[in-house]
Parts: C-alpha cells; structure tokens; sequence
C-alpha cells in the first residue's frame, strides 16, 4: 500500500476553517461516513473552545444523514451546494444558517475544473478498494469524485472494507477536457465504456487512507399506494401508445427516472407493464426497483451514478454480482447527465414535480416558492435534452389542501419548453404542439383534481381570450396565497 493509514480524527483535523471540503458520494450512497463524523466532532470541540470553524461543502449529489446531518447539527457548514435532500440541512438552509445555491448536476464538476467555484481544499472520498499503484476503486457511487480528486489540493481516502473485491469493473471513468479541446463523448449505446475503472491519484496529495466498514444508509420508500400506481400505469400506458404508433422506435429508447417515491414507482409500474419490450436506463440514480426489475429480465441493462438501493437490494446484488457487472455501468455524473449523450441517446426522461402550472411550467424544489425541499439535481439536465420529457405529480399534497396544479407555479425548474407530458393519477396530458390556451386546457380536462378543476377554469377564463397566454398578473399566486392564509387552496377567490 502506497498510502499512510490514519484515524478519522486525524484526518479531520487537518481540515481549516473556511476550507472548500469536496465529499464524494451521490444520491446519499458511496459518501465517505466516519470522517465526516469525526470533522464534526472536530468541529463542535473548537466551537466549544470559543474557535470559529465551518467549512463551505461541494458534494456530487444528495449526502445523506451521514455527511449532511453530521455537519449541520454540529453548526460547520458555511455554504453548500449542489443538492441535499437531508432534514437537517435542508431546515438550515430554509433558516438562514447554510448559504445554498442550487445548480444543475451536470455541471457542477464542469463548474469547479472551470474554477468558478474557487480551489478545493480537501477531497473526502471513498473508495471499495485500492490497486496496486495506489489507484482508487470507487464504491457504490461515482458523483464528482474523479474531478475532486484531479483538482483538490489534499486526499483522504476512506477505504469501506464492507464492499472489498465487489465493484472493481462496475465504474467507467470519463471527465471531458475543458474547452478548446474538448473531445466528443465516446459513447453511443448506454452500454458503451468510455473510460478507466479506477481513478488515479496524486500520491504527493493524499493524507492517508481511513478504514471503515459503515453501509450507506439511504432514506426507506414508502409502500406504493394507489395514487403512484396510477400514476405508474398512466406513464406505461402513454409509452406504450407511442411504442405502437411508431413515434418510439420498435426496440424501444434508455430511459431515465427521477428520485424519490413517486420516480421509484412509476418505474416498478412500466417494468411490470409486460406489453412494453424489456428496457434499458440511462438515468442518474439506480434505485431499489432497477434491480427488482433487472431480477425479472424486464432491465436489460443500466448505467448510473450511484447504487442508491437498500441493504437487501445491495445483497441481491453481491449475491449475483458477476451477472450484474454485465448489467451495470457507474459513471460521473457529467456523463449520466449530459447533454450530449442524452441527446445522443434519445433518452425518455421521467421526473418528478411538487407542483405544475396550467402553462407546463414545473416547480421540482421549493414549497410555495420560498422553502427549499432538495433541489434541481438532474431533473432539467435530462428535461431540457430528452427525447420525450415526462414530468409526473400526484394532483393533490397535504391531503388535497394543495393542488399541484396551480395557475403559475411559484418557482420554475424546468419551463414549459421543456416538459412535453404532464402525468398525475388524473390522467394524461400530452403539451407537444399546444399553445399556452390549449395547453390550460389539456392539464386541467386530464390532470386537475377533480375538486379544482372549477376553480382553475375560473382563472383562465378571467383573460383567456385577451393575450397569448392567459396569466392574470393579480390571481397567478391566490392558490398560494389562500392556501397561506387558510391551510386549504379550495378556498381561493380570483378576482
Ligand atoms: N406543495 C407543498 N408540498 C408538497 C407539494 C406541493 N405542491 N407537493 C408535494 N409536497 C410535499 C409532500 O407532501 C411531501 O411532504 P412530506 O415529506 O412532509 O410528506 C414532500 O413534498 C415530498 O413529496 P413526495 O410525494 O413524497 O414526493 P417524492 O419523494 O417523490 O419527491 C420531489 C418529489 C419533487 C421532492 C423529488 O422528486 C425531487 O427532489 N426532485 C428534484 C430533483 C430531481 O428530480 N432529481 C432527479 C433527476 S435524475
């Protein structure tokens, strides 16, 4: 071994105040555990001394509680960016105590190789193993650790024996050049390898490595209930259409699907829909039902940036993991996520909103436009490139209180040139070629709740007929502002 093994608090303790921390990981799996645990510690042993210390914290995706709780109950993170979906931070952030700034997931590695997001101080990664020339094996995740490592001033390694021999084979490395010479991407089929599969590293960088055996620990689905089955089969039945009208080509195109509750069962609906031919995914976040449907050969094949499955799902997957490594790409998230490829590829994007506007506007990340729930991640990297954008929501939240159909969104992710399909339980509501009146028309006849379909008529006939778009400068927040004042958007009166 090339490397000096020391503690947690060791390594944590050469990390400074106002230092840029790049923690590895992506979608809450692969981020280092026991160093982040001791800098917290570290950190809460100097406030108590009276010392200021906090650390601005560039991560590839989500954290989880092991890295983004740690550091916030322990008050030590001055900024951070570009996606959490963590309680703690996420209450620090809507607080005031986290400075936050949102940001495409695409682009973030591109963002930091560019220097926009001044030097990295220390990189915080782990990897599954380490070659003989001192080369990093990643583990369950890619995110940004290649361009953490290559720019970051100093290493810490965290070996997770608990994925040793495993993963080495499953990742496939590639990080663009910068501009001018930069290079078209290699890859045609999702199955197509473009890069290494360990990452070499600066030995004159690395502090140490740090042992571990901590799992990942990522944040359980609820059951599917009815509302995202129906959800699930309005995708699969729309798809379907497509698939015999000709307008998806006959051997089907790689699909992406988003986080979180909603994205898990819809995908779990198309997989089991056994009238569509078996898939492939060229998505972000391979979660639990990947593997369920790659099980049952309805997957053929998928690439990602993290394995973001439960323990029981990671052991189906140990348990098989040759066949796997034949079924399974883990590559940067520039790559997942990128413009060209998803282009390229011709990628059938499905995604999850909080809340849709009348117009097919989409709000994915902040509750009445103020409070930040987790942020854009890939959402309008895939939107903006896909080869059909599919946006899904159950038509109602808080128990039908709000209806995620509103006349304006109060903050817009991923804009009506983007979302081409709007699908709730509802029904299905398919924008391509409609204009904003037409379109007014299509969600709230397919995809409105029943109990705010009247209401939402009312809005749009308050100026429909008198501008292109039929947005009423006076009523487009009243759902918003009823729903503030009174808990129930039901009560809301346009004027
Ligand atoms: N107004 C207020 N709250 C709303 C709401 C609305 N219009 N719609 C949903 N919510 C609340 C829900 O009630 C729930 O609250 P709870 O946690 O208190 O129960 C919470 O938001 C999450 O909703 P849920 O229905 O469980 O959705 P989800 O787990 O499927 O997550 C997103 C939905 C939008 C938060 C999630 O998909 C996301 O973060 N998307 C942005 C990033 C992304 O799309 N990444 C994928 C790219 S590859």
């Amino acid at each position: 071994m090339k490397y000096n093994f020391i503690t947690a608090q060791e390594a944590a303790a050469t990390i400074c105040n106002g230092d840029t921390v790049g923690i590895g990981g992506f979608s809450s799996v692969g981020t280092p555990k026991v160093v982040p645990a001791a800098l917290a510690a570290y950190a809460t042993q100097l406030h108590q001394e009276g010392k200021e210390f906090k650390i601005g914290l560039i991560t590839g995706g989500a954290a989880g509680s092991q890295v983004d709780s740690a550091l916030t109950l322990a008050h030590a993170v001055s900024f951070r960016t570009p996606f959490q979906s963590n309680k703690e931070m996420r209450n620090a952030i809507n607080q005031g105590e986290v400075n936050y700034f949102d940001a495409h997931l695409s682009m973030i590695g591109q963002d930091i190789k560019y220097g926009f997001l001044g030097k990295i101080n220390v990189a915080i990664i782990e990897a599954s193993d380490i070659t003989e020339k001192g080369e990093i094996i990643l583990s369950t995740s890619v995110g940004i650790s290649p361009t953490l490592v290559e720019m970051a001033e100093k290493i810490i390694i965290e070996l997770n024996e608990t994925h040793h021999g495993k993963l080495t084979g499953m990742h496939d490395l590639y990080i663009p050049k910068n501009p001018p010479y930069r290079r078209a991407i290699p890859i045609y089929h999702v199955n197509d390898r473009a890069g290494k599969t360990s990452l070499k590293v600066n030995a004159s960088k690395v502090i140490g490595i740090v042992k571990t055996c901590g799992k990942d620990s990522i944040v359980s689905f609820t059951p599917t209930e009815e509302t995202t089955q129906r959800i699930g089969h309005n995708v699969a039945a729309f798809l379907l259409n497509e698939w015999k009208r000709g307008a998806i080509p006959t051997e089907f195109l790689p699909l992406q699907s988003g986080v979180g509750n909603i994205a898990n069962a819809v995908l779990g609906a198309l997989g089991e829909d056994r009238k569509l031919p078996s898939l492939t995914m060229y998505t972000e976040v391979i979660q639990n039902a990947v593997i369920d449907l790659m099980m049952e050969g309805r997957i053929r094949f998928a690439t990602g940036s993290s394995l973001t499955i439960s323990d029981d799902h990671l052991d189906t997957l140990y348990n098989y993991i040759d066949a796997f490594k034949n079924k399974i790409i883990l590559r940067p998230q520039e790559i997942t996520n990128h413009p060209e490829t998803i282009r390229r590829l011709g990628i059938i994007a499905i995604n999850t909103a909080l809340e849709a506007d009348i117009f097919g506007n989409v709000n994915s990340t902040h509750v009445l436009g103020s409070k930040i729930m987790n942020g854009i991640g890939g959402s309008a990297d895939f939107s903006r490139n896909a080869y059909l954008s599919i946006f899904t929501t159950p038509s109602t939240a808080k128990n039908g209180f709000i209806s995620s159909i509103v006349p304006q969104v109060s903050h817009i992710d991923s804009t009506e040139h983007d979302v081409k399909i709007l699908v709730t339980e509802q029904g299905i509501a398919d924008l391509r070629g409609k204009s904003p009146l037409q379109r007014a028309e299509c969600i709230i006849n397919n995809c409105a709740h029943p109990d705010y379909k009247e209401l939402l008529w009312d809005y749009v006939k308050l100026t429909a007929g008198k501008a292109h778009t039929p947005l009423s400068l006076q009523n487009a927040f009243k759902m918003h502002l009823y729903f503030a004042e009174t808990g129930d958007m039901r009560n809301t009166h346009f004027q």
